[in-house]
């Protein structure tokens, strides 16, 4: 295991559960974002991600998720993606741990080849989940975004005691559109399941303030760690790839 670092970020190349035991203290993030390998054939550099049952998945899953769920501060959130197909044994396992409070769907655009004798999937499952139901970070006023109903057209609201035009902002619903990283995006990197910046720039604006610590157990490219950058958030990424570990130093401007 190797650790680099600057101010702001942390960035460890080693396997992601040895990390979590040897190297992040309990109780100590205030917000996870795991976008895991999604058992679904994909290469990553030298790693295939292909496990010899679902089961044998999702059990590997529950191992991260509990040390995901120590790491977490009393009053931490964690974001979780996984293929639309494992999210539901994922979903059951963590209801018992955490507070779920959405269902996000991210949804986007068609890329590539589409299939032609099904309904192709143009969208990802990403659940939000809570320790504390009660008290938890959700920076409202930092993710608001335009409302499309009554606002656009200038509508009069008569719901109220006297007419008042229509909130042009709101709080963004649980799907949520973001195109998916394309070549020639400014900020592409060779990596086949690169998420979007403006998909962590809501996470990381919601669910952290600035100074905060951020873990991103499966970091890739190191968008988490990145954007968390930008924001001016403390961040942990760990990543098993040396080629994507290159990718993030230089992305980070860690030397
Ligand atoms: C879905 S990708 C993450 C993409 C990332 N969110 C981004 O925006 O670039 C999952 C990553 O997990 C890495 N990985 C797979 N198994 C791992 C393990 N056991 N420990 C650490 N990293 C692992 C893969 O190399 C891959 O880059």
């Amino acid at each position: 295991m190797k650790i680099f670092q600057n101010e702001l970020t942390t960035l460890i190349y080693g396997e992601a559960i040895k990390a979590l035991n040897e190297s992040i203290d309990d109780n100590s993030v205030h917000l996870i974002f795991v976008d895991p390998p999604y058992n679904i054939g994909k290469t990553f550099s030298h790693f295939k991600d292909k496990w010899q049952s679902d089961e044998a998945y999702v059990q590997w899953c529950y191992e991260w998720i509990d040390m995901c769920v120590q790491k977490l501060t009393k009053n931490g959130s964690m974001y979780l993606m996984t293929s639309t197909q494992a999210m539901p044994y994922l979903d059951l396992y963590i209801r018992n741990k955490m507070t779920i409070l959405s269902r996000i769907v991210w949804a986007y655009d068609s890329s590539g080849v589409q299939a032609r004798q099904y309904f192709g999937s143009l969208w990802e499952p990403i659940l939000f989940c809570v320790k504390n139901k009660n008290k938890y970070t959700f920076n409202k006023q930092d993710i608001l975004i335009e409302a499309k109903t009554g606002a656009k057209r200038k509508l009069i609201d008569y719901r109220g005691d006297k007419p008042k035009p229509y909130n042009t902002k709101k709080v963004p619903g649980n799907v949520w559109d973001f195109p998916r990283v394309r070549y020639r995006m400014d900020e592409y990197e060779e990596h086949p399941s690169q998420k979007p910046e403006a998909l962590l720039e809501r996470i990381i604006r919601a669910s952290s303030n600035q100074g905060e610590r951020i873990l991103d157990p499966f970091s890739g490219t190191f968008t988490t760690s990145a954007v968390a950058q930008k924001l001016g958030r403390q961040s942990i990424g760990i990543e098993c790839q040396e080629e994507y570990i290159k990718i993030g130093l230089r992305r980070l401007n860690i030397l």
